[in-house]
């Protein structure tokens, strides 16, 4: 079956980039995406590509190249499930927000609705892909509502779970690691992996397209996470540890990198992991497990969300003692408040907790991030309640430069690695902040000794 025709469902971070690239690659294939939110689907067809909803490096040169070619954005549910021979579902799947598994368990009201939107909808046999990180045996759910729902027609469900990390989707996408594709060991099946594995081959070459079951397939996507997510919690376990011994976690996490069984990558110590899927995805499977009555399973996993929650307290904590235990009325600047550079995203971002805990002791907080709003910074903090919005709006101030916002501070935080922040003027900084001047370097980026010469009191992690 040669696939001519693919549409896909949600327009976020996962979908967006995933369709603009397979619509790059695929001139022969034609993409749809859409979307129920009408500014979001507005803004991906803005006519200046600068202004797509999704900052990501390399994007808006892809959707220049392929919109209107055979790229589409549209909020037409209906008509773009009707004509494709395959639907990706790339809708968000946050943890539950109340009711069974609240705080925990994946909330899937958005991927029902799909489906059962799909069935209702589809007159010819579809394949289904599941995109969105799901748990395990979703699939079954999925073809459940669509089998007992539908027109009669086929669906095969396969599992093809997204690995691209924000601020860097392109890369990743152009030349993932693998791909990897769950379905059904049935002769429809088959055919139906075959197609997707075909639309993949466009530009990946056989040997890295994986095929499993389908529950392998989803579990290995939470498990992945888990696995990464793990190594930095590990990671900043140790530069507590660091801290009090003498040690320096930077030249720690190099010694055991330089092991080949450990490997260089994901050892950076930070203020604690951000991201739409880290925390989701780990106390997804920790749900999970708690549910097949697993606990030990689900108590080794959770810890690795303790660890972080810590990483995260610990370093508004040290702010707070550093600064003679007060910070009520005193200017904190952070650099950054996305939950990594190279991306305009702030879900779970660590910034937001470490705000919340200091406006918590009445710290006046001042932002600079060159991707994220001020409209966005005050939803994330609005959304955990701690305070009233007029409070938030009150302690929260948003500068277009990082000069102004540092300017009358006490002390700054760098709190996403943005490569510009160690370009930047530091003697300038100094010269217009409060003294002693402190620097709380939550990403360990800046350069200290060069800090400490200007006269800064340098606050990395672990050192
Ligand atoms: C992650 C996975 O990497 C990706 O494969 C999956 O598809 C989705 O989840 P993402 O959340 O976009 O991607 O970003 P990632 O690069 O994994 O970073 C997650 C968080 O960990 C960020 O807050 C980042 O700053 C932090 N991090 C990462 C560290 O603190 N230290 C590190 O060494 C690496
Ligand atoms: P992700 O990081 O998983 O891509 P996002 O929240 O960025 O998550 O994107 C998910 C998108 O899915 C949102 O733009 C949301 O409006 C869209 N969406 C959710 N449910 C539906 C639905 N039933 N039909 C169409 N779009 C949907």
């Amino acid at each position: 079956m040669k696939i001519t025709k693919i549409c896909c469902i949600g327009a976020g971070y996962v979908g967006g980039p995933t369709m603009a690239v397979i619509a790059q690659k695929c001139p022969d294939i034609q993409v749809r995406v859409v979307d129920l939110n009408e500014q979001r689907i507005a803004d991906w067809n803005d006519p200046n590509p600068e202004n797509i909803p999704i900052y990501e490096p390399g994007l808006s040169e892809i959707v220049a190249e392929a919109r209107g070619r055979n790229l589409f954005f549209s909020t037409d549910v209906d008509k773009a499930i009707d004509e494709a021979q395959m639907i990706f579902i790339s809708v968000n799947t946050p943890t539950k927000t109340y009711g069974k598994g609240k705080g925990m368990a994946a909330d899937l009201k958005y991927i029902e609705l799909c489906a059962r939107q799909i069935a209702r909808v589809a007159k010819q046999n579809k394949i289904v892909v599941e995109k969105s990180t799901l748990p395990v045996r979703t699939a079954e759910a999925i073809k459940s509502i669509l089998d007992n729902t539908g027109n009669g027609v086929q669906f095969q469900i396969l599992s093809n779970p997204e690995f691209l990390a924000e601020g860097t989707a392109v890369t990743d996408l152009l030349n993932p690691d693998r791909i990897l594709i769950g379905g059904d060991t049935t002769p429809e099946g088959e055919e139906a992996i075959e197609a997707l594995l075909n639309v993949y081959a466009n530009w990946v070459s056989k040997d890295r397209i994986l095929t499993t079951n389908v529950w392998s397939s989803e579990l290995s996507k939470l498990t992945a996470n888990a696995f990464l997510a793990q190594r930095i919690s590990s990671i900043n376990a140790m530069s507590e540890l660091c801290e009090k011994t003498g040690a320096d976690v930077n030249e720690v996490a190099k010694a055991i990198g330089m092991d080949s069984r450990i490997g260089p990558k994901f050892l950076k110590a930070s203020v604690g992991f951000g991201g739409s899927c880290f925390q989701k995805d780990i106390l997804n499977l920790v749900y999970i497990a708690k549910s097949y009555g697993l606990s030990e399973v689900a108590d080794y996993w959770e810890q690795v969300i303790v660890m972080n929650d810590h990483q995260k307290r610990r370093f508004s904590n040290k702010i707070v003692q550093t600064l003679y235990n007060t910070v009520a009325d005193k200017k904190i600047a952070f650099l950054g408040w996305a939950f990594k550079k190279d991306t305009n995203d702030t879900r779970e971002s660590a910034a937001i907790y470490v705000a919340d805990d200091l406006i918590n002791e009445q710290a006046k907080i001042s932002v600079y991030d060159p991707k994220v709003s001020r409209t966005k910074m005050l939803a994330d903090l609005n959304y955990l309640e701690t305070r009233s919005e007029k409070d938030n709006n009150e302690f929260l101030n948003v500068f277009e430069s990082a000069y102004q916002a540092c300017n009358g501070a006490h002390a700054v935080a760098v709190l996403t690695e943005w490569d510009e922040f160690t370009t930047y003027d530091w003697q300038k900084i100094y010269d217009s902040m409060h003294k002693p001047a402190f620097v709380f370097d939550g990403r360990n980026i800046l350069n200290a000794k060069e800090l400490e010469s200007i006269g800064f009191v340098y606050n990395g992690i672990g050192s």
